[in-house]
């Protein structure tokens, strides 16, 4: 029914484009009302905004004065020529205009008489304010206290200034530094605002031997750059006569809009893909092309679609994929017989392995033969595909959408750049399925790099579930694994990279360097609670498989991070799977003849990880005899005559009751990890809280330490 539905809406996507197609043609990018002139010298003047009768909304009106060498768009004109205020350009989106304000006020002091120059603009009538989130207001000078009174709203004054000192020259904040009152001083402005007046304080006035002008004016924010020089003569206003910028917030005054329509018909938002948005700064609302469109919302037909196929960088999708342009909108697509999420920048197709497209392909060769029914014949095989695509798309894009979801997709360019062309100087380590690098990205972020051996196209699907399952786990004591790259034959994950070596090195690599107990049951119980975690995830029960201190990896602070779960399998609750893939010396003997691997084993091998960790002995070892010994076997042996705690670490050897209550409960845990029958071993979580309890004995022994040492001393 589906692929019904589908053939349709493409017969009737075809009739509409016609049409569609035809109108976009004609459409044109125009800015302002035909007929009308869009610029003025260098200036855009897009409608609202207008030069001319009926090029114009009320309010807006631009003259273009050419009467000077430059043109230059005058917003509101006044008869004394100089003070008009000149326009130097307009953002129709974000409802903002940059005029010139030529009112910059000064007062002047030569120790006996003063000058001052007033600062009064006046905007009201208009359909414009000045922002308050653009502009600022600044004060330049020493001694100086200026500031500006304002009505904001009627009936009410706004006072807003700001105090400037400095005792010499040399006591301001320096050439382009803040203004922060040396020198320079600014101070934010309220909303609403439409007129302002500078006012100075008569009291600060015995700095005029060194800066006998000072200056203030409403500029926009981060224009203003200190000069120390401006504190001297008339310099900066002979240098900004022409005006300063400041921004102006404009809107389509009058009634609000609601729920982005306007109930009258009298709305400004003309174009048929446009809507309303009432602004923040004075009553109003400005109009804005609807998502996939762009151009200018207050025309009829002024908001035109958005060819998203020709600007990748702000709409990306897969150089691999098909892009394609529709009205409002556009998809990307991966090629037939391909799959994966085409829609980022270096994403990628990946081909469908054969058993799935050859099917279809028979089908289509033979109907084509056929001539005669040729219309028949291709309706017969776009059903057929676009089942298969359907089932195809379901099995394939559920994965894909769920590992794109968490994971980064990286490109073998990426991993090759990261790690040397994969140098052997930058293998950290190497293991039954592959090698690991080390790696550094181009953000100087430093990832591992797991490089499997090859894999066969029949295995891909599994590797795919594999990376699925990976990138469900979020746990703080198991390795992140950040993206994957399936371009190439060699499957390779991407995981976050962990500092401090492994467990295995710290117990054995340097025998002499003393192990503290707190850190052995940290790191203990650390691994148990990831181990736990991914034992008892809800829906799916993940058995790590590979448990070994090589596996168990040290963070700073030796925080445990544990790796390798390339021999984890996935199965629904309380199954068990068919694998074997332990290392020696960790192996679960009950594996041997049944051949399959549960939780159980895995709580094997981490009884020795423990044993390991209490004894610092590796789990295969070489006796005083010279002979291979299982660490594990050797400790059953030993228990069994009492001998076993002659194994521990002399480090932990300890007369004080606590350890030696701590030491026995590890060897009972130990003791009963390595029972011969699965059944009767504990489960993770029951570890954990055995771990935990022995963790507080420790923690209050400890407390308990400190106490009699500070008594003793
Ligand atoms: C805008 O419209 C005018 C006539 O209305 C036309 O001459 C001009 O070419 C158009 N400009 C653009 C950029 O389409
Ligand atoms: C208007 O402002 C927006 C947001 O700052 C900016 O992206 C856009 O380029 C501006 N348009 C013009 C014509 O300056
Ligand atoms: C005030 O202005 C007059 C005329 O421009 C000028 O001659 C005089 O020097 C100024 N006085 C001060 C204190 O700047
Ligand atoms: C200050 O300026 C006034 C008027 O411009 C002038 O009469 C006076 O002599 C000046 N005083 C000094 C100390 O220069
Ligand atoms: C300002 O600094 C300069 C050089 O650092 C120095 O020569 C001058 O005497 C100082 N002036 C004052 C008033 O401190
Ligand atoms: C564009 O298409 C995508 C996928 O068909 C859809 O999720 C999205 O909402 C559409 N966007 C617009 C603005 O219509």
């Amino acid at each position: 029914m589906a692929c019904v539905r589908q053939l349709l809406s493409f017969f009737f996507f075809i009739i509409l484009m016609i049409p569609l197609l035809t109108t976009l043609a004609a459409a044109t990018s125009n800015i302002s009302l035909p007929g009308c002139p869009s610029k003025c010298g260098k200036v855009t003047i897009p409608y609202p905004f207008g030069m001319g009768n009926g090029c114009y909304r009320e309010g807006f009106q631009i003259t273009c004065d050419e009467s000077m060498t430059h043109p230059r768009a005058i917003l509101f004109r006044n008869e004394k020529h100089n003070n008009d205020v000149e326009l130097i350009n307009v953002n129709i989106t974000t409802g903002e205009a940059r005029v010139l304000n030529k009112k910059i006020s000064y007062v002047c002091f030569n120790g006996t008489s003063r000058n001052i120059s007033g600062g009064l603009m006046f905007l009201r009538y208009s359909p414009f304010v000045f922002s308050n989130q653009q502009n600022k207001f600044v004060a330049i000078g020493c001694r100086t206290l200026a500031y500006i009174a304002s009505q904001a709203k009627p009936n009410s004054m706004y006072f807003s200034g700001c105090v400037s000192t400095c005792s010499s020259r040399n006591s301001t904040t320096g050439d382009g530094g803040p203004c922060n009152g040396l020198g320079c001083c600014q101070a934010a402005i309220p909303a609403g605002l439409t007129l302002y007046s500078v006012f100075w304080s008569n009291t600060f006035n015995d700095a005029w031997r060194f800066n006998p002008c000072s200056y203030a004016m409403l500029v926009e924010d981060g224009w203003y750059k200190f000069q120390v020089q401006d504190l001297t003569g008339l310099d900066f206003y002979e240098r900004n006569k022409n005006g300063v910028p400041v921004v102006l917030n404009w809107a389509i005054r009058g009634s609000p809009c609601q729920d982005g329509l306007m109930k009258s018909h009298d709305t400004a938002c003309r174009s048929r893909h446009s809507f309303c948005h009432n602004t923040r700064n004075g009553n109003g609302y400005l109009c804005q092309c609807r998502q996939g469109y762009e151009g200018n919302p207050y025309l009829t037909g002024g908001c035109i679609d958005i060819d998203e196929c020709k600007s990748l960088d702000k709409y990306p999708c897969s150089s691999n994929a098909i892009c394609m342009n529709s009205d409002g909108n556009f998809t990307c697509s991966c090629p037939k017989g391909t799959y994966g999420n085409p829609y980022v920048n270096d994403g990628i197709c990946i081909k469908i392995p054969e058993k799935f497209s050859h099917h279809a392909r028979v089908i289509l060769g033979s109907t084509l033969g056929g001539a005669t029914i040729l219309i028949l014949g291709i309706l017969v095989v776009m059903y057929i595909q676009c089942k298969k695509r359907m089932e195809e798309k379901e099995e394939y894009q559920k994965y894909y959408q769920m590992m794109n979801d968490h994971l980064r997709v990286f490109s073998r360019k990426q991993l090759e750049n990261a790690t040397n062309n994969f140098n052997e100087a930058n293998v950290l380590g190497e293991g039954g399925q592959g090698k690991v690098y080390k790696g550094l990205l181009e953000n100087n972020q430093v990832i591992a790099i797991k490089k499997a051996r090859a894999v066969e196209e029949t295995q891909r699907e599994e590797f795919v579930n594999e990376i699925i399952l990976l990138s469900q786990i979020n746990h703080k004591n198991i390795v992140r694994l950040l993206g994957c790259c399936l371009e190439v034959k060699i499957p390779m994950l991407v995981y976050e990279f962990v500092p401090n070596g492994t467990a295995y090195h710290l117990l054995h690599r340097n025998k002499t360097s003393p192990i503290s107990l707190g850190t052995r049951l940290n790191i203990a119980l650390e691994s148990a609670v990831a181990l736990d975690y991914i034992h008892s995830s809800i829906s799916r029960t993940i058995i790590h498989g590979d448990i070994k201190s090589a596996n168990i990896l040290l963070d700073a602070d030796y925080t445990v991070k544990v790796s390798d779960f390339g021999a984890s399998s996935v199965v629904p609750a309380d199954e068990i799977i068919e694998l074997v893939h332990f290392s020696r010396g960790y192996l679960d003997p009950e594996c041997l003849y049944t051949q399959i691997i549960t939780k159980n084993s895995d709580v094997y091998s981490f009884g020795v990880v423990i044993l390991e960790l209490f004894t610092r002995m590796e789990a295969v070892y070489l006796d005083e005899k010279g002979e291979r010994q299982a660490l594990a076997t050797s400790f059953l042996s030993k228990a069994r005559t009492n001998e076993h705690r002659k194994m521990l670490d002399v480090d932990l050897i300890s007369n004080n009751g606590k350890v030696i209550e701590i030491l026995d409960k590890i060897c009972a845990i130990v003791g009963q990890c390595l029972s011969p029958k699965g059944d009767d071993r504990p489960t993770m979580s029951q570890i954990v809280q055995e771990l935990q309890k022995i963790a507080r004995l420790h923690n209050s022994m400890l407390g308990f330490q400190s106490d009699s040492e500070e008594a003793g001393s």
